[in-house]
């Protein structure tokens, strides 16, 4: 192992021991570009200086924390997805839910950043299923493991705001801006219908069950071996035929593909199979919609 090495997994280990954040599961590459931010950006010539500088200075834990875990996400991203879930799977999960005489609807935001993926779902929910799902019980969930993250979630103030076709935005967000700095915070009854929750994926998840879960861009993170566990307990959290829908750039690894369904693969939504589908090996089989 070169110095180098062994500095790095000094560094790794430091950070583990400080902040409880477990290095080995981002991919080595990825890990060594975010941190040569931090290196650059405090001046250290290497792994050890950086040490160093951690140890002097703890506050910079903060931005180091905030590198690794880039938080980027913005309202509705991925259009299509969207569009995708509010008219194929919203419309699957109401009839499932009927169906067991239910009148609940369950949508979890895992690594949901600043919070504007569930409260993207929550205007969803609002302005296209208003009427059908007056009297039941919807409950969104947000959730990250970024402290910083949930609090910007929570206060649901943004400078850059958007909404789908059709929808009006002033019936979700009150203009708080000053002509150089724009704000827009999203009304109260909006922001109370997400509850956001802090939870690291390297530990244990909920035990609740959702319809939907909305997981993406997170899974790039992790290394293959962490990914497929991450991901293994998430399905464990889906209801029965709930909806797991990935990052446009993130795949199912192989062990998991016996479990779900590819429904609309471009769009990386993905349908839980029943246990005698699973056996029956139908994902392989059937040809997903959309491809
Ligand atoms: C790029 S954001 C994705 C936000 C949103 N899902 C989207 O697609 O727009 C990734 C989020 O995953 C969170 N994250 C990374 N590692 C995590 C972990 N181990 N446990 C919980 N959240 C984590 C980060 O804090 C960050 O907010």
């Amino acid at each position: 192992m070169s110095s180098e090495e062994k500095d790095f997994s000094l560094l790794k280990r430091r950070i583990y021991l400080d902040r409880g954040l477990d290095c080995d599961q981002y991919k080595e590459n990825y890990l060594k570009r975010r941190i040569s931010v931090r290196l650059r950006a405090t001046r250290s010539a290497d792994y050890l200086e950086y040490l160093m500088y951690l140890k002097r200075r703890p506050e910079e834990y903060k931005y180091l924390m905030d590198e690794i875990t880039i938080n980027v996400t913005q309202f509705f991203r991925d259009r299509d997805v969207y569009k995708k879930i509010c008219e194929e799977v919203i419309p699957k999960i109401i009839e499932a839910r009927k169906e067991m005489g239910s009148r609940s609807l369950r949508v979890w935001s895992a690594g949901c950043s600043s919070g504007e993926e569930p409260y993207s779902m929550a205007m969803l929910l609002d302005h296209f299923y208003k009427g059908e799902l007056t009297n039941w019980n919807i409950r969104i969930v947000g959730s990250d493991f970024d402290k910083n993250s949930l609090k910007r979630a929570k206060k649901g103030v943004y400078a850059d705001i958007d909404v789908m076709d059709g929808m009006d935005r002033a019936r979700y967000f009150q203009d708080i801006g000053a002509p150089d700095t724009p704000a827009y915070k999203l009304r109260d009854d909006y922001r109370y219908m997400v509850r956001f929750e802090e939870a690291n994926f390297f530990k244990e998840l909920t035990k609740r069950r959702f319809d939907l879960i909305l997981f993406r861009n997170v899974l790039i993170y992790f290394d293959r071996r962490m990914q497929s566990k991450i991901l293994s307990s998430i399905a464990a959290t889906l209801s029965r035929e709930g909806f797991l829908v990935l990052g446009k750039s993130e795949t199912l690894g192989f062990e998991l593909r016996e479990k779900f369904e590819p429904l609309y693969p471009r769009e990386r939504i993905f349908r839980l199979l029943k246990e005698n589908e699973q056996a029956a090996g139908i994902a392989g089989r059937r040809k997903p919609a959309g491809s």
